[in-house]
């Protein structure tokens, strides 16, 4: 069992426990057992939901080869699960054609846990995080925000879409802020949920996990709401790492003032060849428009990265190290 029992069951407690006093919400937190020796591998992927279209076929043979080959124990989606309009409620025959149906290698039928991405607002978002949809693929985890706790690495994940303002300055498209409204309480209680469980986390290894781009030097460029918002605490709190997807490519941006990298997995599907903002900042390691996909390989003292192509050739890869101060 990937989620333990025990915490389950609290969960469904705490759940309805919450929606009668919804100011005490807290963010929901979970487990997964690493492996024996305590390391933990997995694969990230994101911006993929296509029904096998654009590629999105070959991404998942080639996620299948490289999980069986580290015997990954989870994935993670970095949201726009399902294009182009999320899923239409928990009977939408789009969650098995573009999720059951794709994924199909043996060592992808491991837990996935996900969030949500734009496009996902644009349809029936309380139907995706719906725990339902386990019924129908028990390999689904879906949730707003959450956190993940390893042992040797916790995981936060946030839910971005309401961050950015674009989506409410405009007309083009309907988004599902069912369960968000009002606005910036949302914001404001998941900032404060989040900072706290931060605080709390004795894990080496922080990663956070949201769907819009922190940096990003592709399409849609930097987000000013999450630099001014989510930065501040990231770098407070020793976060190592930043994944997203949105941008459909595969990008490793570092940080000059501290160790956070920010890395981009969002070309599961459909890539945006070419996209791509002038840029000479020496910050930025790697960069690929693209389709492919990232694998993560955690030790206490190393947490070592890399991108994959259609073809499952390693693109590029990066190591972040901690020395251990020795308490003998
Ligand atoms: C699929 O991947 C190949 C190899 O990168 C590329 O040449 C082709 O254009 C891609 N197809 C689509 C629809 O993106």
């Amino acid at each position: 069992m990937p989620l333990s029992s025990p915490t389950f069951l609290l969960q469904a407690i705490l759940c309805i426990y919450f929606v009668l006093i919804p100011t005490f919400a807290k963010l929901q937190r979970f487990q997964h057992q690493p492996k024996h020796d305590g390391s933990l591998s997995f694969l990230v992927i994101g911006d993929w939901g296509r029904q096998g279209l654009y590629n999105q076929s070959l991404v998942a043979t080639q996620m299948g080869i490289m999980g069986e080959k580290l015997n990954i124990d989870f994935v993670i989606s970095t949201g726009d699960n399902f294009y182009d309009d999320g899923i239409k409620g928990v009977n939408d025959p789009i969650f098995q054609q573009s999720f059951s149906n794709i994924y199909t290698a043996k060592s992808l039928q491991k837990q996935w846990y996900s969030i949500l991405g734009n496009h996902d607002y644009r349809g029936d978002t309380i139907a995706q995080v719906n725990p339902l949809l386990r019924k129908i693929d028990r390999r689904w985890f879906c949730m707003r925000a959450f956190t993940l706790n390893t042992g040797i690495a916790e995981f936060f994940f946030i839910d971005t879409t309401p961050f950015i303002s674009d989506y409410f300055n405009q007309y083009e498209h309907t988004y599902d802020w069912r369960d968000v409204s009002p606005r910036s309480s949302y914001l404001s209680n998941i900032l404060k949920d989040f900072e706290e469980a931060l605080k709390k986390s004795s894990a080496t290894w922080k990663i956070v996990v949201g769907h819009h781009a922190i940096r990003s030097i592709s399409h849609h460029g930097d987000s000013i709401e999450l630099i001014e918002n989510l930065v501040p605490i990231l770098k407070a709190n020793g976060v190592d790492m930043y994944l997203n997807g949105h941008d459909h490519c595969l990008q490793h941006i570092s940080s000059k003032d501290s160790p956070l990298v920010y890395i981009t997995s969002g070309a599961g599907s459909k890539a945006w060849r070419g996209d791509i903002k002038e840029n000479n900042f020496e910050e930025v390691k790697f960069f690929y428009d693209g389709q492919g996909f990232m694998s993560v390989q955690i030790t206490v003292t190393e947490t070592e990265f890399a991108f994959f192509d259609v073809f499952g050739d390693n693109i590029h890869h990066s190591r972040l190290q901690k020395t251990l101060h020795s308490s003998a």
